[in-house]
């Protein structure tokens, strides 16, 4: 359609301004926009809904309804086109530190529910358009409405705990309905065990924050009002480039258009059209807005069901099938109950919101999780067109998309009718996936079956199964045979034979996990099986059916299959000492909240790509690889650079001084050696210029051999980056032969994407003199940013300035990576001598970028009968990736923490990175202790198993007792382990519970508990001396204030906050004195990353020396005035020509590493803890849920308790998912399958244990770190493997009933297929298993 053609004017308002845009493009959705107009609060993190970063409300009018519906969408999937007539508020139009901050934006901050602080606008929002419906809302309500929001940083409880004071209940827990509260002391031990004085259990105070006043909102623009009552409505039409945009004002209108445009798609919530478009480069000349069209809304309900709207979105369907059920009798709405239990947990709130019931069935996605239910449910399909009205079942040909039985291309959905259910009619539906919330199906069901009255003979049954290939796919066959049947054991056993012949699933099927699938297919059908037969016992009860119809008693033990768990909300109890004694005016010990918190939460908090766009700026794209090792025969970009707003291709050609290293290229100059790898950028006027260009680049390869991806694969040839690395203790040989047992095996960790919210981003600005160069970038380590841009581009260090305002999370992931985006960024710039911006996409990121390095152990252990180990021999290989990147240093450090908490006399680790093609491998939070550690805990479990004791008999049998050396021979102090243990297991009431554990899984045969309690030793630091070193530059000015400076990166780790703590107490100054503005090398040079935990204690104690020049200097003037004020002070030292700045360094603490040796004292320190946790096993689906956790840490004396448990959760958290959740999928070819939140899981709100409990360990002291401190940073990420083994331990219970090996090895991570196949059973048994030789699968074990 031309474009040069008038558009209608799209109207709008944001944030109670109306915007009016002559040129709307159908292309350009609400987050680019609202950025665009300098909104920048509303944030990118993902660009497909399921993220929740960039959530924005809209309202709107129902002139039917004459209602306004506020509801909370992502804006990055809302065509701009689709707001005609509606408001938006953003983050940035309910508060400000300008003007009133809203009391939501108070309370997330002040409840510490914030740290990087790039998730919180989009929280913010979420909850705003909760209260804006709910103004006391349901912890229940709570949850659903934050389940579309991810947070990498906090763990989630923070948020929770502060969201909570909004809930009408918010004080009380409910105790899971018993009327009490968790509370209320008498009723927690967990608080009782706190009652010392010193003990502090409040992180902030509720009393201050101010209430919510509904009043205060905005209001609905009422030229909006008007608008939508205007009778006059016509076709509007936007025209874009590309697109053009019709929502018609009628039905007859839309139908015309339909006839017209038969191929165009009907966008509603675009949440299906919109990530087609992006993902497959789908482009719609012609888009059809059914927005307007009333009919497509209504709601009747016949004698014989209810019709609903096509439009209706799914949150709407929601409400009224709820009424529905609280209206009419059970028996009727079995249909609508199935449907609701998907639709609580389908996507987030915000997808709910905007997609429309039309959309979700005519999607026809294979995985839909509402198409099965309304399968099984008989629903019709209310079809109009321009020759009239007719109706279709929505049935397995409709499904299968058979054209007799679909729409016709110019017929839409008008409306759905779903019928009531029947007396003897019964429906289920079942849904398994990655985790509870937010989550696609990894298969699905709907499941019906109507008797002949008053019998259990079947007359009708009809089962669907989603998630098992392109379309929902029916056992039709299966259930016509048996018809007729009775409901007993012997049709159950027909009918999983029937249906797994009939609904097969090929070894290579998209998605991979497919014995898993199969296994599901008849566990479902299982629970469907006994849940009817619970029912029609009750039915039997009612209706005293004569004695043959009488039915199979079910063991209550059985039962358990039937119960799904519930959507919990957290709770817990966070404990820290605090010092009676000390002065009000210190804030060091105090839960101060962060220094941007409140910023965060207003969307005032300027990220790099937050920053205006600068003078003739260009932007960046990345072309990759596509294959995984090639030789590059040729670059034609030709194309790419005759297309609009192309400005330049940038290839190693254009890099004027280094390009990288030999082994680890900058751009790769003939050879690419993973899928990913970055071969050349393009630069344009724009990023939709830019990216459309790089399709356009054309890339000839020659295969090349090898092409490795798996360890196993490096092992075989041969194929590392580093050397051997060795510790040794003992005489391991000899031991072996004095053990009472040996065991040997191998233990298989996957790897973790580090899914910080803020991807990779750089903006290069190229200055006019002198070759200086101003870089900002989200970097750990803006000095080596500097470095290697500095070599990259010839010039030296001083030319070019790096700044870091904040990282939107980093957990290492920016440590070294953003060196490569900063250098790129840095060659487009000084080839085009104008500014340049690069913003890696959410799949670029994950598919670039690397993480945690998966790891593959063997293990020999040789131990006496009573549990104590006497030798070890353990070999650790970790997939690299094909550069060396920081692989041997994970390596050193995996094999000097491996042995955790134990000492064992003799002990061999060896260690080596192997070299594949697949992305590099960098640093993650815990540096290769996470993946050591499990093994280490692997084993011991195994140990346990074996001798038949219990796991933390064995842990305590084999833990540091007393002073020791390391296997690296550093002197080790075991106290405060100790007691964190011993403290844990006290208040978590260990004993008692794991009692509890064991009377439930005798009573329970389907559901399993487990309950597991680890020990931690974290050594922190660098092994490096000159790592630690550390400076800081404090200038003070002459109204008093002080500007702080050092040389650490604000990554949500509250650093900043730290450091002005410490400012505070050593001038002895009010913190409202201080400010820190950036972290720059031009203020602070040659700095060290900021990593290894010790980020604020080395920057701490710069900061301290700085200030303690400054106030040793003002000594005499303080001395002479003693009664003067600061500010006197200072502007007397001014008069005295007294320097007012000052730089304050550190030399670090002193470690050393000899790897010849194998031995020296590479840690500062160590940070002990331990931690238990309890779970709940599903043995038929592999879900579990996670019931409590306790942790105790040793933070000593932290310098701000509110902070350092906010890293212990968000770590914890980041563990759990890293142990049971998260999964890295790469293809055959080694391409990465999980490359955004739909296809790899982080922890959502509902995976927080339903009651997390963490103590900072009480009386303990660090004379090494500030103030006695510790760094807290990584070390409780270790501790999600309590959950782990929490798992592995329900999962054994559940083998010991069923009479299998107890000493099972369950691999990392611990996902619902791991447990549901370790719960093996005759479901297991009965399913196909191919041979592995016959197929390709759809993704290979890397690890
Ligand atoms: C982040 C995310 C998570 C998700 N999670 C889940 C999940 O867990 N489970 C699940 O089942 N689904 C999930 N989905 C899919 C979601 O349910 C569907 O995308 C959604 O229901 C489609 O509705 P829509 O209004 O957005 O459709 P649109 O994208 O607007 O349209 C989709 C298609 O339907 C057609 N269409 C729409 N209305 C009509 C009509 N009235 N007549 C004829 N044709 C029509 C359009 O022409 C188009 O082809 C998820 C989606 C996202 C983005
Ligand atoms: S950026 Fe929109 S949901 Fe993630
Ligand atoms: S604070 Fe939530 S992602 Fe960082």
């Amino acid at each position: 359609m031309p474009s040069h053609l008038q558009s209608n004017e799209l109207v709008f308002f944001v944030n109670g301004k109306k915007i009016t845009e002559k040129n709307a493009d159908p292309e350009v959705n609400l987050l680019s926009y609202l950025r665009k107009i300098r909104l920048t609060g509303t944030k990118y993190a993902c660009g497909g809904g399921g993220c929740g970063a960039c959530t924005v409300m809209v309202s709107k009018y129902d002139p039917i309804s004459k209602k306004i519906r506020h509801y909370a969408v992502t804006a990055c999937l809302l065509p701009i086109c689709s707001l005609h007539g509606a408001a938006v508020t953003t983050v940035e139009g309910i508060g400000s530190t300008r003007t009133r901050i809203h009391p939501i934006q108070e309370r997330i901050a002040k409840g510490h529910g914030t740290q990087c602080g790039f998730c919180t606008p989009g929280m913010v929002m979420s909850l705003y358009a909760l209260l804006r419906n709910h103004p006391e809302p349901s912890p229940q309500q709570l949850t659903e409405a934050l389940g579309g929001n991810l947070c990498r940083c906090t763990g989630y409880r923070s948020i929770l705990e502060s969201s909570k004071t909004f809930c009408a209940e918010s004080n009380c827990c409910q105790m899971k309905g018993t009327g009490k509260c968790c509370l209320d002391q008498e009723e927690n031990p967990t608080l009782l065990s706190h009652q010392k004085n010193d003990i502090c259990t409040q992180l902030f105070t509720k009393e201050e924050f101010q209430p919510l006043d509904p009043t205060q909102e905005l209001i609905f623009p009422p030229e909006l009002l008007r608008m939508a009552d205007d009778l006059n409505k016509e076709t509007l039409t936007f025209y874009g480039e590309r697109v053009t945009w019709i929502s018609p004002a009628t039905l007859k209108e839309l139908l015309e258009l339909k006839v017209k445009y038969p191929e165009s798609p009907l966008v509603v919530g675009n949440t299906s059209v919109g990530p087609a478009m992006k993902s497959k480069g789908h482009v719609h000349p012609v888009l059809l807005s059914p927005a307007r069209i009333s009919e497509l809304s209504m709601v009747t309900n016949t004698n014989d069901g209810l019709t609903i709207g096509a439009g209706c979105s799914l949150a709407q369907v929601k409400q009224i099938l709820t009424d529905e059920v609280s209206k009419l009798p059970e028996k009727k709405t079995r249909t609508y109950q199935a449907l609701l239990k998907h639709l609580r947990s389908l996507a987030g709130q915000q997808i709910r919101n905007m997609a429309s019931l039309g959309g979700h069935i005519i999607s026809r996605h294979g995985y839909s999780d509402l198409n099965p239910i309304l399968a099984v449910g008989n629903t019709t399909l209310n079809l109009v067109s321009k020759e009239g009205r007719r109706q279709i079942p929505l049935n397995e040909n409709f499904l299968a998309g058979l054209a007799n039985a679909d729409l016709k291309p110019e017929e839409i959905l008008e409306s759905v009718h779903i019928p009531h259910s029947d007396k003897w009619e019964f429906v289920a539906a079942f849904r398994q996936a990655q985790c509870q919330q937010n989550a696609l199906p990894d298969v699905n069901c709907g499941m019906r079956v109507l008797f002949k009255e008053d019998s259990d003979t079947i007359a009708d049954l009809s089962i669907f199964y989603g998630g098992l290939g392109s379309a929902t796919v029916s056992a039709q066959k299966s259930c016509q045979q048996l018809l007729g049947r009775r409901w007993n054991a012997l049709m159950l056993d027909e009918a999983y034979r029937l249906i797994l012949d009939e609904v097969s699933l090929p070894g290579s099927a998209p998605g991979g996990m497919v014995e898993f699938k199969r296994t599901l297919i008849v566990s479902f059908l299982f629970k469907f099986y006994l849940g009817v037969l619970q029912e029609l016992k009750k039915m039997v009860k009612m209706t005293s059916l004569p004695n043959n119809h009488r039915y199979p008693d079910i063991s209550e033990k059985f039962l358990s299959a039937l119960e799904e768990f519930p959507v919990t909300i957290s709770r817990g109890v966070q404990a820290f000492q605090v010092d009676p004694t000390q002065s009000p005016n210190d804030p060091v010990g105090r839960p101060i909240l962060h220094q941007s918190g409140i910023k965060h939460a207003t969307g005032e908090a300027i990220f790099c790509d937050d920053m205006p766009v600068v003078d003739k700026e260009l932007f960046l794209a990345l072309v990759t690889s596509t294959k995984a090792h090639a030789k590059i025969i040729s670059i034609d970009a030709s194309e790419a650079l005759e297309l609009p707003g192309v400005v330049d291709v940038i290839t190693a050609e254009d890099i004027p001084g280094t390009n990288g290293t030999e082994d680890d290229r900058l751009l790769p100059v003939d050879e690419v050696l993973c899928v990913g790898h970055i071969i050349c950028a393009v630069a344009a006027e724009s990023d939709v210029y830019a990216k459309r260009a790089v399709e356009k680049v054309k890339i000839i390869y020659e295969d090349q051999e090898p092409v490795i991806f798996t360890i196993e694969d490096a092992i075989r040839h041969n194929s590392y980056l580093s050397c051997e690395k060795k510790l040794e203790q003992g005489n391991v040989e000899e031991a072996f032969e004095n053990v009472d047992q040996i065991i040997e095996g191998e233990i298989h960790v996957g790897g973790q994407e580090h899914f910080y919210m803020e991807t990779q981003r750089a903006l290069a600005i190229p200055k006019v003199e002198d070759q200086e160069m101003e870089i900002y970038v989200s970097s750990q380590d803006p000095s080596h940013v500097q470095k290697t841009v500095s070599s990259t581009l010839n010039v030296p260090i001083n030319r070019i300035t790096c700044h870091v305002k904040r990282v939107g999370g980093g957990f290492g992931g920016k440590v070294s990576k953003p060196a490569v985006y900063g250098a790129i960024t840095a060659v487009a710039a000084n080839k085009t001598g104008r500014p340049v911006r690069l913003v890696l996409d959410r799949r670029e990121d994950m598919l670039m970028t690397g993480g945690r390095h998966p790891l593959f152990a063997k293990y020999k252990v040789g131990f006496m009968n009573n549990g104590r180990i006497k030798a070890m021999d353990v070999q650790c290989y970790i997939n690299g990736g094909y550069t060396l990147d920081d692989s041997e240093l994970v390596i050193e450090y995996l094999l000097l923490k491996l042995e955790n908490a134990y000492k064992i006399n003799n002990l061999r680790f060896l260690g080596r990175p192997c070299k594949t093609n697949l992305p590099s491998n960098t640093a993650f939070r815990g540096f290769g202790f996470p993946q050591g550690g499990l093994v280490m805990e692997s084993c011991i479990t195994a140990v346990a198993a074996k001798c038949g004791l219990p796991p933390e008999k064995v842990r305590e049998k084999n833990m540091y007792k007393r002073i020791d050396k390391t296997i690296y021979k550093q002197a080790y102090s075991p106290d405060k382990l100790l007691r964190c243990w011993n403290e844990c297991l006290d208040q978590s009431s260990y004993h008692s519970r794991k009692a509890k554990v064991e009377e439930f899984n005798s009573k329970n045969y389907w559901k399993k508990k487990g309950i597991a309690i680890v020990p931690m030793k974290f050594s922190v630091g660098f092994g490096a001396t000159s790592y630690h070193q550390a400076a800081a530059l404090v200038h003070i000015y002459t109204d008093g204030s002080v500007l702080v400076t050092h040389g650490g990166s604000e990554l949500g780790q509250g650093i900043h906050t730290k450091m002005i703590q410490i400012a505070s107490r050593e001038l002895k100054i009010p913190m409202s004195y201080m400010h820190f503005c950036e972290t720059s090398t031009a203020t602070v040079p040659n700095t060290i990353a900021t990593a290894a935990s010790v980020g604020a204690d080395v920057n701490g104690k710069a900061v301290q020396n700085a200030c303690q020049i400054l106030l040793k200097r003002l000594d005499p003037i303080i001395k002479k005035n003693p009664e003067g004020t600061w500010e006197e002070w200072v502007e007397a030292a001014f008069e005295q020509r007294i320097s007012l700045s000052a730089t304050g360094y550190f030399r670090g603490y002193k470690a050393n590493m000899d790897w010849e040796k194998g031995e020296g004292d590479p840690f500062p320190y160590y940070v002990d803890g331990a931690a238990c946790s309890e779970v709940e096993i599903d043995c038929l689906t592999g879900a579990h849920k996670n019931i409590r956790t306790d942790i105790v840490m040793d933070a000593s004396c932290s310098i701000n308790p509110a902070i350092d448990i906010g890293q212990i959760e968000g770590s914890f958290i980041q563990g759990l998912g890293l142990y049971t959740l998260e999964e890295l999928k790469y293809s055959p070819e080694g391409l990465l399958h999980s490359k955004g939140p739909d296809e790899y899981k982080i922890p959502t709100v509902s995976d927080v244990p339903e009651e997390l409990n963490v103590s900072l360990l009480a009386s303990s002291q660090n004379p090494m770190a500030i103030y006695s401190s510790k760094g807290l940073g990584e070390s409780g990420m270790f501790l999600g493997c309590s959950v782990f083994f929490a798992i592995s331990d329900a999962v054994t219970a559940a083998r010991k009933e069923r009479g299998l090996m107890e000493d099972f090895m369950l691999n990392s991570p611990a996902t619902p297929e791991r447990i549901r196949m370790a719960c093996a059973d005759r479901f297991t048994e009965m399913i196909p298993i191919d041979d592995a030789e016959t197929f390709k699968p759809w993704c290979i074990p890397i690890a």
